[in-house]
């Protein structure tokens, strides 16, 4: 898609979607939605990428939330729409994205944007970064899965608090309460995320796409379904070449060179 509300940039087997409308905060407008839903069926396809790292351009914002300006005037129906829309719903895509996917939160993480870095697998904040669900203070209520997610992360009473209090908090009480798993000084915050994401990126593709299908059933299948899932997908990697290059590589006391099938 021909549009500069974000930004792709490829380094070695990783790709970064940077969102890129600084001037707003980075604010999910419905075409950014959009972009963000091609591009990551772009990167599906394209066996060169194997992890994607998801964050925001400017100094201030990873995502301020959803852009307020849509809001006004909008009919139900029309939103309703909007929601329900597979080519908008950027929550959904970063979910369901078949590879390993990174949120690299710079700065305010707020409503869309917080639940879009909960919809991918991890979540490494700067020092800087705030985080929240704000849209208690419009008199709404997260529709980008920020009621399912955030309880799944942090727990009931917290999610009931940051739900009905909208407030903000910091980096460090976001680690401590779960919602991110790292937090580094804002500088050094695309260093440490490039590391991770081509630390990742090396390992065997096929086993990383079944470690993400089993890791989602946990959070939606019943436990006994999840365990069935998993020793069917363990019996399943068996299948690959990437296994038979991991074992052997580690038999012959070298490096493996995965491929990816
Ligand atoms: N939607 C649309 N525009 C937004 C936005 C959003 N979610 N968040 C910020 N912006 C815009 C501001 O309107 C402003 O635009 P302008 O310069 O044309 O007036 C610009 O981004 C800069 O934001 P500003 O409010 O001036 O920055 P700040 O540092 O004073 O405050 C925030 C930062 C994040 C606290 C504040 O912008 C804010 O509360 N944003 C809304 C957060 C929110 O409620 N998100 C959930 C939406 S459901």
């Amino acid at each position: 898609m021909a549009d500069d509300t974000i930004l792709i940039s490829t380094e070695g087997r990783v790709a970064t979607i940077t969102i890129n409308r600084p001037d707003k905060l980075n604010a999910l407008n419905e075409p950014t939605r959009a972009a963000i839903v091609a591009a990551l069926n772009r990167l599906e396809d394209d066996p060169e990428v194997r992890v994607v790292v998801l964050t925001g351009s400017g100094e201030k914002a990873f995502i301020a939330g959803a852009d307020i300006g849509e809001f006004e005037g909008r009919a139900p129906v029309a939103q309703y729409r909007v929601m329900n829309s597979p080519a908008t719903n950027a929550f959904e895509a970063a979910d369901r994205f078949p590879k390993p996917i990174i949120a690299a939160i710079n700065g305010f993480c707020l409503g869309g944007g917080c639940e879009l870095a909960m919809a991918c697998d991890i979540r490494i904040a700067s020092d800087k970064a705030k985080l929240g669900q704000p849209e208690i203070n419009l008199g709404l209520l997260p529709g980008g899965g920020g009621t399912q997610r955030l309880p799944r992360l942090v727990g009931l009473g917290t999610a009931f608090k940051l739900l009905y209090t909208g407030d903000m908090i910091g980096a460090d009480e976001a680690l401590r309460l779960g919602l991110v798993d790292e937090v580094i000084p804002a500088a050094d915050l695309m260093t440490r995320v490039k590391a991770l994401a081509g630390a990742i990126a090396t390992k065997s593709p096929v086993a990383l796409r079944y470690i993400k299908d089993a890791v989602r059933a946990s959070v939606r299948a019943p436990m006994d379904e999840g365990l069935q899932l998993e020793r069917t997908l363990f019996g399943l990697v068996f299948a690959s070449e990437d296994k038979a290059e991991g074992v052997e590589a580690f038999l012959q006391k070298r490096k493996p060179d995965f491929k990816g099938a």
